[in-house]
């Protein structure tokens, strides 16, 4: 029997048609669509349809997408009083989780005239959105009432004002799209794998949306930008980004936002978010955006000087983490919720990897090999 490496980056367990990711050439594409030519310039609800349906929506199935999104984020705001505590947890992460265990999906099958799948994916999609917003407001924003979702609203301008408690402008919307449709899906990534794990068992697509909320959530993978910014906020403090760099180093930390599974050059995600920074930085005027950019490019230049010289090998770029950082600061996100928003993206390619998977999948159950004292983790 061949023993895979631990970390099974050479297996290749399944087909997709969602999205293609080559590592060495810095390309993504979702779809069949280069990632640069969908994000900026379709909404969510647009990429979200190709997704499923693989190709463009009409104006009639764009809208009733929109509606049902919305109808979804308002629903699942109506049961927040329901939920009691489960949506005080310290970490968004885990409110998001205890709040998704609270949707009855069944209800909303086919609802709108959508096929049930995705209808349900909007439900879901909806409600991470609505209890993202619901949390801010209890643990970003004390004291102050969770805002209502407004139904009528294009997701990814309600979603903005609902994590930043702020009105949603002309720039910020777009800029918010830009990002949901840039990370919506991204190849067999370690929470996809965990979705696609639980629906191969024939469980139900919010246990499938759960499990990957919780891979979603570790620093090596979704929750990488909040410390980005720990990181940034530090070198900014020290003055010096190639000192702070090699310090970090040489206590032997990761340097966050930087490296990638399977990317060798700069990930293409990353020049994506970078322009609607700059967008945003231009239609705000904001000289907060400008010099936060300006930092952020040091830190990335040092960074990747630093890891080359230490990794010869194995060249370690920006990754999409980076600059989700930025931008999502950006937007007025508090960096508590960056992860949570990430996951507001992302659940759109993990229900339909759930859908490809119950379609033309089978169990996923894998081998060990039994090694009497081996250590722990040892292949
Ligand atoms: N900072 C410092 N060293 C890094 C590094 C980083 N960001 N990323 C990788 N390395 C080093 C590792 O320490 C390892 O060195 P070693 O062989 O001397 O132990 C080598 O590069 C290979 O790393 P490995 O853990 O095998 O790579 P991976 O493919 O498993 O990891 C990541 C990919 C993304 C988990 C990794 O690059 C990382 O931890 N990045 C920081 C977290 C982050 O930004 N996550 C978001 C990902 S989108």
């Amino acid at each position: 029997m061949t023993i895979r490496a631990s970390g099974l980056e050479d297996l290749v367990f399944a087909t997709t048609r969602l999205s293609d990711v080559d590592g060495a050439a810095g390309k993504l594409s979702i779809a069949g669509r280069a990632v640069e030519e969908l994000a900026g310039a379709y909404p969510i609800e647009h990429v979200a349809w190709l997704l499923f349906y693989g190709a463009d929506p009409t104006a009639d199935e764009l809208a009733r997408t929109r509606r049902a999104l919305g109808q979804a984020r308002a629903r699942a705001h109506a049961r927040t009083p329901a939920l009691g505590d489960a949506l005080d947890a310290p970490d968004a992460m885990d409110a998001l989780r205890a709040g998704l265990a609270h949707i009855t999906l069944p209800e909303v099958a086919g609802h709108d005239g959508l096929g049930a799948a995705f209808a349900r994916c909007l439900e879901l999609a909806g409600a991470i959105a609505a209890f993202s917003g619901a949390w801010a407001g209890r643990r970003a924003r004390p004291g102050l009432a969770p805002i209502a979702p407004d139904p009528e609203a294009p997701h990814a301008a309600d979603l903005a004002r609902l994590v930043s408690g702020e009105p949603t402008t002309d720039a910020r919307a777009p800029a918010l799209d830009a990002y949901l449709v840039a990370v919506v899906d991204h190849g067999m990534n370690a929470s996809t794998f965990a979705a696609r794990v639980v629906a191969s068992t024939a469980s139900d697509d919010g246990s499938a949306v759960g499990a990957a909320l919780g891979a979603l959530k570790g620093r090596l993978h979704g929750g990488a930008p909040g410390p980005v910014l720990d990181m940034l906020d530090a070198v900014a403090v020290d003055g010096d980004a190639a000192r702070w760099v090699a310090a970090a180093l040489s206590r032997g930390e990761r340097i966050m936002g930087m490296g990638h599974r399977v990317y060798r050059v700069r990930d293409p995600r990353a020049e994506v978010l970078e322009r609607a920074v700059r967008l945003l930085e231009r239609a705000s005027g904001g000289a907060g955006v400008a010099a936060r950019l300006s930092l952020a490019r040091d830190v990335e230049a040092a960074a990747e000087a630093a890891l080359a010289a230490r990794h010869p090998e194995r060249p370690l770029r920006a990754n999409v983490e980076f600059y989700t950082a930025i931008l999502l600061e950006a937007l007025g996100v508090p960096r508590e919720l960056f992860t949570a928003t990430f996951a507001a993206a992302r659940v759109f390619g993990w229900c339909a990897h759930v859908y490809e998977q119950r379609h033309a999948g089978k169990l996923i159950r894998p081998q060990s090999r039994f090694v009497a004292h081996a250590p722990l983790g040892a292949a």
